[in-house]
């Protein structure tokens, strides 16, 4: 009897179903590594015990998390990537697939290297009850799901787009469905389709012809003798590229466009934004608490650094921003000397805090889609000065939105911005969209991260989400394009001509022979 009652709260809160989940966030990249957190973040609020494979682990983190640390990783030259003169030089070609292709494999196989990764992986008793994996064109870590017997989930840091939905199962069309790099926002001119058209199938065949035996040689290698350890047969990796139970994606219809995505695709955009903002330091709230005219905020992100501007173009936009009557807080890794006095630069910002404050009246920013979902968020409206990846089309989706001005990133950024900043805050219907947008983004039945921790459960809790899979997986190609009944028709249109033919000929022949 004292047993029972002893062990019946434990039970109680057990059976609580606290399952084992492994979240893989590869990329040494600030944003990348902000979106794994947040899966981690909801996962332990809810009593998960999560292993998180990060090339940024914390320090002080509860017992239920085990943080596998891939540093090393960032060593890869990401950055190179992303070099700002570069971009202002107008040298760099930044969609260049290959590029990318060999820099994430790269990344893949050091990740893979780890002796924390090869020992859990080589651990027979290590299991888990699902697989979550950031998708970025490479699809060799379902090979983490084969391995361990657990249902796959992709996390998709962005919009959705084709090559994802393609994983799921759903074909949609280019010609109003942007592609993963992508600038431009539908609706689309006829040379916008055209090149949507080209840019995607130009993705699919280069993967096809050019990376798939690459991916499918590390997955094979890499995963076989781990699936071997465990007396399993490694499934093949056109099987697994396709099995994932579910795609979770970083997106919302207020901040991107109502993409057609199979039952097997949930938005969860915005899950990364703490429920509850952090108040702001002391100094900080001062200074906007006291700006009559409002507070502009700038920051070109985590990956363009500060150190890489050309000192010209900080000197033109310190006395820009030195000539506005509002109060500027520039996040920027150097300190400035001689500052105007309007201008404040903070090496390190709360980015949520800062948006949130009611002075805020504009973000400058590089377009990052963070920075834009936590534009919608506290509803601000922004200028964006895109320079890399995913933030050309961000920016282009706001621009279209109608909360945001461009400016491209040129020696004449400062007079350029000069006149958007202006343009900006003399209009009302800016910040009236913003408005309207972050209505839109809020107005839900949940909070994105209790949606995120309900469909990470509803897999496991039905093995795998089997009922939420697209029957387009069950039908071949031709049989989806009906190439078999335009075959059927074809035979049909032959057999009646052959047969009129004969019956024609024998008449003629029958004619023949009565003359
Ligand atoms: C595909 O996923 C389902 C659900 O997680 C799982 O039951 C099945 O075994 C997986 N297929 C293979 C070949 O591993």
């Amino acid at each position: 009897m004292l047993k029972s009652v002893l062990i019946l709260p434990v039970l109680a809160l057990c059976a609580c179903e606290a399952y084992k989940i492994l979240v893989i966030f590869q990329l040494p990249g600030k944003s990348h590594s902000i979106l794994g957190d947040g899966y981690v973040r909801h996962l332990i609020k809810a009593g998960h015990e999560v292993w998180y494979i990060t090339p940024y682990p914390k320090k002080d983190v509860p017992a239920n998390l085990h943080q596998i640390d891939i540093s090393e990783v960032s060593a890869s030259p990401l950055e190179s990537l992303t070099n700002i003169n570069a971009v202002l030089d107008k040298e760099q070609d930044l969609t260049d697939e290959s590029k990318f292709f060999d820099l994430f494999l790269n990344i893949t196989r050091i990740t893979l290297n780890n002796q924390h990764v090869k020992n859990m992986l080589d651990d027979p008793n290590q299991t888990f009850d699902v697989v979550v994996v950031e998708w970025m064109l490479l699809d060799i870590f379902a090979g983490f799901s084969a391995v361990f017997g657990a249902p796959l989930i992709w996390s998709s840091s962005v919009e959705p787009h084709p090559a994802i939905l393609e994983l799921m199962g759903e074909e949609v069309n280019t010609a109003y469905t942007p592609d993963i790099r992508s600038s431009s926002a539908p609706p689309y001119s006829f040379v916008d389709r055209v090149h949507s058209l080209f840019m995607n199938s130009a993705l699919k065949l280069f993967k096809f012809f050019y990376y798939t035996e690459a991916e499918k040689g590390v997955y094979d290698t890499v995963f076989g003798p781990y699936a071997a350890k465990r007396g399993r047969e490694l499934p093949s990796y056109y099987e697994m590229r396709f099995n994932a139970s579910l795609v979770l994606g970083n997106s919302h219809v207020s901040l991107g466009q109502a993409t057609t995505v199979p039952q097997s695709y949930k938005s969860i955009g915005g899950y990364h934004i703490d429920d509850e903002v952090a108040p702001l330091p002391k100094d900080l709230q001062k200074i906007m608490d006291s700006a009559k005219d409002g507070v502009i905020f700038f920051s070109m992100g985590s990956t363009l650094k500060s150190e890489q501007f050309p000192n010209i173009l900080k000197q033109n936009l310190l006395q820009m921003f030195g000539g506005l009557k509002q109060t500027v807080i520039w996040k920027f890794e150097e300190v400035i000397k001689d500052l105007p006095k309007n201008v404040h630069v903070l090496q390190w910002a709360p980015q949520q805090s800062i948006l949130a404050h009611p002075n805020l009246i504009l973000f400058i920013t590089h377009g990052g889609l963070l920075s834009t979902t936590e534009a919608t968020h506290f509803s601000v409206p922004i200028i964006g000065i895109p320079v890399f990846g995913d933030q050309y089309a961000n920016v282009a989706r706001a621009v279209k939105k109608g909360f945001a001005k461009k400016v491209d990133l040129s020696y004449n950024v400062a007079e350029d911005l000069a006149v958007a900043i202006d343009e900006i805050l003399t209009d009302p219907k800016y910040k009236s969209k913003a408005k309207e947008l972050s209505f839109i983004y809020h107005h839900r039945p949940v909070s994105p991260g209790k949606e995120l921790v309900h469909w990470i459960e509803h897999v496991v809790e039905t093995r795998g989400a089997l009922h939420l899979r697209t029957p387009a997986f069950h039908h071949a190609w031709y049989q989806k394009m009906y190439l078999d009944l335009a075959a059927l028709v074809l035979l049909c249109f032959v057999t009646v001509c052959f047969i009129l033919r004969i019956i024609f000929k024998s008449k003629s022949d029958l004619n023949k022979k009565n003359n």
